[in-house]
């Protein structure tokens, strides 16, 4: 691992941005923020702090970029969007990364596995296997961080949970091992990928590994009452539903409409987007959140001890 380097995070306004920071100013590293002219929020953000330096450049003016990564190592992207961003920006981002000389790019993938999905089944996932293929191609060292779905998405976001009516849906099969990692863990990790001059080209990690079984019983454990698992239909089913969600949608640019979060949860239960090489050793020893944890603290138990849990399917 090395230290002192100059690391710019792009989209470090963001939700995931601002937390990959503070991981980053953990440690010894200078940090560039890269954010669009008016957007207004960097300065709020990270104005007075003397190891941030904020480069407001838009991705549409290649001089600025490559002058902002200049004597850059690492450019970690935390954008977030659809095909403008993920591809356009980003796809801009990598030209003037190897313009600068910048060593390593870690590109705004923080997914599931999407490279095996089947074509059409995931809008998000596609955009980001098409622009795999660029950075593969690109002389610069890449690696891509995949966490699985973001564990703190499942106290609302992400309604699989169905609190007030104590359910747990599934879709296929109850137990489908799904892949979960809170938003601090990751950034904890990319952080890390960030300094990891030996890093492979994708680090998958997992901070729990649940099924919908498994999350029914934890359900019933943390409220004393039981949860029970509801059928929500076949992946298949889902697939189809979603195809006319996104066939009735009027912007197709939406980085999140609720047609996307079916694709989410065809490509998790499909097993498609299964992590296969989960390495949560490779930066020591760590204590991940598990999903439980997440879910007794969103029901406002305390949490004592936080115990990485790495949970069988049931
Ligand atoms: N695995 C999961 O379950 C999961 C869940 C949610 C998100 N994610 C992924 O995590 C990553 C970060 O997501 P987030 O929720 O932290 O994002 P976010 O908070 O919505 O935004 C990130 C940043 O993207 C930049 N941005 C927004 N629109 C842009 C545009 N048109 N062009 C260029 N930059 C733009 C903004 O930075 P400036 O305004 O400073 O330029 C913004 O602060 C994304 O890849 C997202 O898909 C994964």
């Amino acid at each position: 691992m090395i230290k002192n380097i100059t690391v710019l995070v792009a989209g470090a306004t963001g939700d995931l941005g601002q937390r990959i920071v503070s991981e980053l100013l953990l440690g010894d590293s200078l940090v560039r923020v890269l954010t669009r002219p008016g957007s207004g929020k960097a300065h709020a953000v990270y104005g007075g702090n003397d190891r941030v330096e904020i480069h407001e450049v838009a991705y549409t003016d290649p001089a600025g970029l490559v002058s902002a990564l200049s004597g850059v190592e690492t450019v970690i992207s935390a954008v977030s969007g659809a095909r403008p961003v993920i591809i356009d920006a980003q796809r801009a981002l990598l030209a003037a990364a190897v313009e600068a000389g910048v060593a390593r790019f870690i590109p705004s993938d923080y997914s599931a596995d999407y490279r095996r999905i089947t074509p059409g089944s995931n809008r998000n996932f596609e955009l980001r296997r098409e622009l795999a293929a660029e950075l593969d191609a690109a002389p610069i060292r890449v690696t891509s961080v995949l966490n699985g779905a973001f564990a703190d998405m499942l106290t609302g976001q992400a309604p699989m949970i169905l609190f007030e009516r104590r359910r747990i849906l599934f879709w296929s099969s109850p137990d489908q091992i799904l892949d979960f990692t809170t938003k601090d863990d990751v950034a904890r990790t990319v952080a890390l990928v960030a300094l990891d001059e030996d890093a492979p080209r994708v680090v998958e990690i997992a901070g729990d590994r649940v099924t919908a079984r498994s999350i029914a019983r934890t359900m019933s454990e943390l409220t004393g009452t039981p949860f029970s698992l509801q059928w929500a239909g076949t992946t298949g089913l889902l697939a189809a539903a979603s195809k006319i969600g996104r066939r009735l949608s009027r912007d197709q640019d939406e980085t999140f409409p609720a047609w996307q979060g079916m694709q989410y949860f065809v490509s998790m239960f499909s097993g498609e987007a299964e992590l296969r090489h989960v390495n949560n050793d490779r930066y020591g020893p760590h204590e991940w959140n598990s999903v439980r944890n997440v879910l007794e603290a969103h029901l406002g138990f305390d949490v004592i001890a936080p115990t990485m849990v790495s949970r069988p399917p049931a």
